[in-house]
């Protein structure tokens, strides 16, 4: 087979670097270096500091995507420098520079070394996890169904690398929130039956002003993990369990909210904010929603005086739903069963031989019991590259 890997060229990589210790400001470092195209975005900073400084801060092991240590932001986008290409990362430059930063939310110990046991680590012990097992254990082994570990499989494939963490618009605005790895690891023992806490955990994750309704769906997680993991995922899926099998009210209106904006869209067809306050508080005529209505004056007053809003959208319903909306609604809301598209899971079902249709593992999130159903036998996980 020819070879069709391209000759090694010179690349340009411009290095954050900062030194916390030094007492000096934070500036950048540019080398040019030579490689192949194919060659990763962490091979290109190793043979920079071998060549011209060894005193670049990096942190690696495996350089195979598999120990997440060497998580950067790479143009601007948190991900693993060992499994960026150099022809990747020349292309999403903005001058033809490779720009390299440290990840963010995280404390900078040097250079692209960021402290993971201040802010990710800790936040992952926050969820507790391991497996809190069910008392008495079983006399010999725990039977679980396939679907239930297919289920938790996308949270398995988390390798710790703190990319999501780096870049969620939550924890920038409250780095108090649980966050997106620690989110997506409770996940873990949540969907998994052999865990015998998953109510407690789930109310604690929903009553915590800075857990699971923290999250302001945003989608950088998904976007920054290299795992497919798809943390946001999990968190929904964390609401799922709590609001919809477990009916927790939380105390930070979380659930009612979530409930505030499926009324609306099916009242309105599209979303009419201006009834998502009072929706969330339990309606117009609650006291809790007028106390926060008045709460909110200010911000009214200041959206209509900058013209962000009128009287006449303020007041009343621009949109009414179509009927196709209302069908939509309908139909979810009236199967038996609930059904959560778990899309990591893909793969032909073997024991369906000639099948031709991807076996997607559509798996649904359980009922009162916790128990996964059915509706991905053969599924087989995506590799983690
Ligand atoms: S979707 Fe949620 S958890 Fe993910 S980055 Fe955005 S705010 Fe953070
Ligand atoms: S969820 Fe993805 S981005 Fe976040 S720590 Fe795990 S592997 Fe890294
Ligand atoms: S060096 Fe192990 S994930 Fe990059």
């Amino acid at each position: 087979m020819a070879d069709t890997r391209k000759p090694a060229q010179d690349f340009t990589l411009r290095i954050r670097r900062y030194d916390p210790e030094s007492g000096e400001a934070p500036y950048w470092d540019e080398h040019t270096i030579n490689l192949e195209p194919h060659r990763s975005v962490l091979e290109g900073i190793l043979q920079a500091r071998g060549r011209f400084d060894g005193s670049i801060g990096i942190r690696c092991s495996c350089k195979a995507a598999i120990c997440g240590s060497c998580g950067v932001r790479v143009n601007g986008q948190a991900g693993l420098a060992c499994h960026t290409h150099l022809d990747a990362a020349l292309k999403s430059s903005r001058d033809g520079v490779i720009e390299v930063e440290p990840m963010g939310n995280m404390p900078i110990i040097k250079d692209l070394v960021v402290d993971m046991d201040a802010v990710h680590w800790k936040k992952i012990r926050r969820v507790t996890p391991w497996l809190l097992a069910q008392d008495p254990l079983p006399e010999r082994e725990h039977i679980v169904p396939r679907e239930a570990m297919v289920d938790v499989t996308q949270s398995m494939a988390c390798i710790q690398c703190g990319a999501c963490v780096s870049d969620c618009l939550s924890m920038e605005v409250d780095p108090l929130f649980v966050g997106p790895a620690a989110l997506a690891k409770a996940y873990r023992f949540v969907g998994d039956p052999r865990d015998s806490q998953q109510f407690e955990r789930l109310k604690d994750l929903a009553e915590d002003p800075h857990g699971m309704y923290d999250c302001t769906h945003c989608f950088k997680c998904i976007e920054a993990c290299p795992k497919g993991v798809a943390p946001m995922n999990q968190i929904m899926r964390l609401r799922r369990r709590a609001g919809g099998d477990h009916h927790i009210e939380d105390r930070n209106n979380g659930f009612n909210h979530e409930h505030a904006f499926v009324k609306n869209i099916r009242r309105n067809g599209l979303l009419h904010e201006n009834d998502l306050l009072t929706d969330s508080f339990g309606g117009k005529a609650s006291p809790k929603a007028a106390m926060f209505l008045a709460k909110s004056l200010p911000v009214i007053t200041r959206a209509l005086l900058r013209r962000k809003a009128t009287l006449k959208v303020a007041l009343g319903h621009p949109h009414k739903a179509p009927k196709d909306v209302k069908r939509i609604f309908d139909v979810v809301e009236g199967r038996p069963e609930r059904y959560d598209l778990n899309l990591y899971i893909t793969g032909y079902d073997e024991e369906q031989s000639g099948a031709e249709e991807p076996n997607v593992g559509a798996i649904a999130g359980g009922g009162e019991d916790g128990q996964a159903i059915p509706s991905a036998p053969g599924a087989s996980p995506k590799g983690a590259s």
